[in-house]
């Protein structure tokens, strides 16, 4: 499923709404540019599995930890600044890959191929579209399980024209 999202607040929301919708365990990559959405979208996540202090960009950090209810936990790590694979593992990455309880967001999978788990990684796009617009690709696994539920405010779906290829 393709959306477009029309400003930082419906990204907000689209995140909120789709993390009701993961499972504890589950790895979500999110693929796409600087200043793409990944770090909003996150946020949303995080407010919709009930975080409710701040969530900042792990760039430096590369992973903040939230802790959720039940003793299940919300990681977010950010792989901008990370080389390789075995900068990956000094930190320890394989704790947050494979965690039972918990879900976690990976921005900037692109460094780590050999060390994603294959699946389940659900993996999500984000695209400069225009200024305050964002095109956003949810894998039909975690789009069909939105069903009827109405999307948020300030997201609609790709028009059909832009997706479909034109004849030569
Ligand atoms: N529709 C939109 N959805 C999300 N962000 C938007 C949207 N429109 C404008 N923005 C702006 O785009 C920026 C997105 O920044 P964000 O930090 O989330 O990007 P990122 O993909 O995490 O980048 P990085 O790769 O540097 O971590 C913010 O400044 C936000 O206000
Ligand atoms: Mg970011």
């Amino acid at each position: 499923m393709i959306l477009l999202s029309h400003s930082e607040d419906a990204t907000l929301a689209l995140g909120s709404l789709l993390a009701k919708h993961l499972s504890f365990g589950q790895v979500v990559t999110l693929h796409g540019d600087l200043g793409a959405g990944k770090t909003v979208f996150s946020r949303g996540v995080a407010r919709g599995l009930g975080v409710t202090e701040p969530v900042t960009s792990p760039t430096f950090t590369v992973v903040q930890e939230y802790r959720l209810a039940d003793h299940k936990m919300f990681f977010h790590l950010d792989m901008y600044r990370i080389d390789n694979e075995q900068a990956a593992l000094a930190f320890g990455i394989e704790d947050f890959l494979f965690a039972n309880d918990a879900i976690t967001l990976v921005e900037w999978p692109e460094r780590i191929p050999k060390l994603l788990p294959v699946p389940p990684v659900l993996p999500l796009r984000l695209e400069h579209a225009d200024h305050d617009l964002r095109q956003i690709t949810i894998p039909d696994e975690l789009a069909s399980k939105l069903h009827d539920t109405p999307l948020p405010d300030g997201i609609t779906l790709l028009p059909l024209t832009q997706t479909s290829s034109q004849p030569e």
